[in-house]
């Protein structure tokens, strides 16, 4: 029989003998590595994010003249050995809380690329930020500068280096809960990211005041945008390079401009990839148009470097028809994998014992006690003839996916490989069992009667 092709190869991944293989990891099939492992596992492939990292500087180098920064937005994944190949690659990171930003510099990104951009940052995490730690930190809300000034003197922070963001008014995502800029997304949810375009300049005087040098301002539109997406990305900018022009009136100038993350990949078939090259040409663009110099440019891709390099192998315990529909009962479930459940989100589902089966169409469900528990939601899937006991593949879920999970129902979190080099890396301690689960439980209190 010949092996069928499928659009997701461009990921890196074949069809061999009936099949799925990992291009970049030949010692077996995936099968046959999630027969190896526990399941659930996240396998990630090592060589797709240095792949992408590298598509990313190239379409910088082609169309973008001048230094460009990436910093991994490391919400997407914070798997440790993830960010050991991110700082191999000389990549810094963009942090949302301490514990990130510590382990990102434990896991060798230096200090000195380690951007902090919180929400609701508290005075004793800036204490720890700016004065034990030393991070450059972003400016989300006026009172983070309050609390630096009035702090100044105490921490030893005169002088200190900032960045701040602003909200440029336009955002663009995959779902409106994604979407962080504007006045509200079109659930009606106000956007708490970022200060007003009509404050900023008012930011950068109270910051110079204060006694700090504030030498950055970021943006970031939202997540998971592509193509259709990149003019809305565009007015930002544009709205963003105004400011800046005003900025310079004020003896603000050649700022870092940090354009933030949200470029996407391609979950479907009838999707197209991000383009890169326009991405990086429209910011060229506009930089001219607006005729602001800035210092640096700096990127904070997440889900467009890691998110299409892991798939979650799960294994189907049951098929069963009910109602009509034919259901496959897999060992993973909303716990493991939230996106389809919390954004509708789209993850094809290839089945790697059977590739080469007939087509059925299936709900893939999973194994907690939800009815909004399954990957597939309120569309059957055609997928290949699933048996029990088969390995399905989730696809794409390298961003937003593990760190997102969670222990319902005393399940525990996913087992997690990589592949590196060829090799596989063990990144976790297989699926976490209850004594793992319940560690934040260990007080030694047992209640009497
Ligand atoms: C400030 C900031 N930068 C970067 C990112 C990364 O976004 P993405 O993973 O879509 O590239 C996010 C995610 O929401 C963010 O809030």
């Amino acid at each position: 029989m010949v092996d069928r092709q499928y659009w997701w190869f461009f990921k890196g991944y074949d069809v061999k003998n009936n099949k799925v293989w990992s291009r970049s990891f030949k010692e077996f099939d995936l099968d046959t590595l999630a027969q190896r492992y526990q399941t659930p596992i996240y396998f990630t492939n090592g060589k797709r994010i240095q792949d992408k990292a590298r598509l990313i500087r190239e379409a910088f180098e082609r169309h973008y003249c001048g230094p460009v920064e990436i910093n991994y937005a490391v919400k997407a994944n914070y798997c440790p050995q993830i960010l050991d190949l991110i700082a191999l690659l000389g990549l810094g990171a963009d942090v949302v809380s301490p514990n990130e930003a510590i382990l990102a510099e434990q896991r060798g990104i230096p200090k000195e690329k380690i951007m902090f951009t919180g929400t609701s940052v508290s005075k004793e995490e800036m204490e720890l930020l700016v004065k034990s730690e030393n991070y450059k930190i972003n400016i989300d809300s006026l009172s983070q500068l309050r609390k630096l000034r009035e702090h100044r003197d105490e921490w030893n922070i005169r002088g200190l280096k900032l960045s701040i963001r602003i909200n440029p008014n336009i955002g663009a995502g995959h779902n409106p809960d994604v979407i962080t800029a504007g006045v509200r997304n079109e659930d009606g949810v106000p956007i708490k990211f970022g200060i007003e375009e009509a404050k900023i300049i008012d930011a950068f005087l109270l910051a110079r005041e204060y006694g700090f040098y504030p030498d950055t301002l970021h943006f970031h539109v939202g997540s998971g945008w592509l193509g259709n997406d990149v003019e809305n990305f565009r007015l930002a900018l544009r709205n963003t390079l105004r400011v800046m022009r005003e900025l310079e009136n004020h003896g603000f100038s050649e700022l870092n401009l940090d354009v933030g993350g949200g470029p996407g990949i391609r979950y479907k078939e009838s999707q197209e990839s991000f383009p890169f090259d326009t991405y990086a040409r429209i910011i060229r663009e506009e930089l001219i148009a607006s005729g602001v110099k800035i210092k640096k440019l700096i990127l904070e891709p997440g889900r467009s470097l890691v998110g299409d390099s892991t798939i979650l192998l799960t294994k189907v315990n049951t098929v069963e028809e009910k109602n009509g529909i034919l259901h496959a009962y897999t060992d993973a479930s909303m716990g493991t994998l939230i996106r389809p459940k919390l954004y509708h989100a789209y993850h094809e589902i290839i089945n790697v014992s059977n590739p080469n089966g007939e087509f059925y169409h299936y709900s893939v469900d999973g194994n907690v006690c939800e009815t909004g528990d399954t990957f597939t939601q309120d569309e059957t899937r055609a997928i290949p003839e699933i048996r029990e006991g088969d390995i399905l593949g989730i696809l794409d879920t390298g961003a937003y996916g593990d760190v997102m999970s969670s222990c319902y129902c005393l399940r525990g979190r996913a087992n997690i490989l990589m592949e590196y080099k060829g090799s596989l890396v063990e990144c976790s301690k297989g699926v976490e069992d209850l004594d793992q689960i319940l560690y934040r439980f260990r007080t030694n209190v047992k209640l009497q009667p």
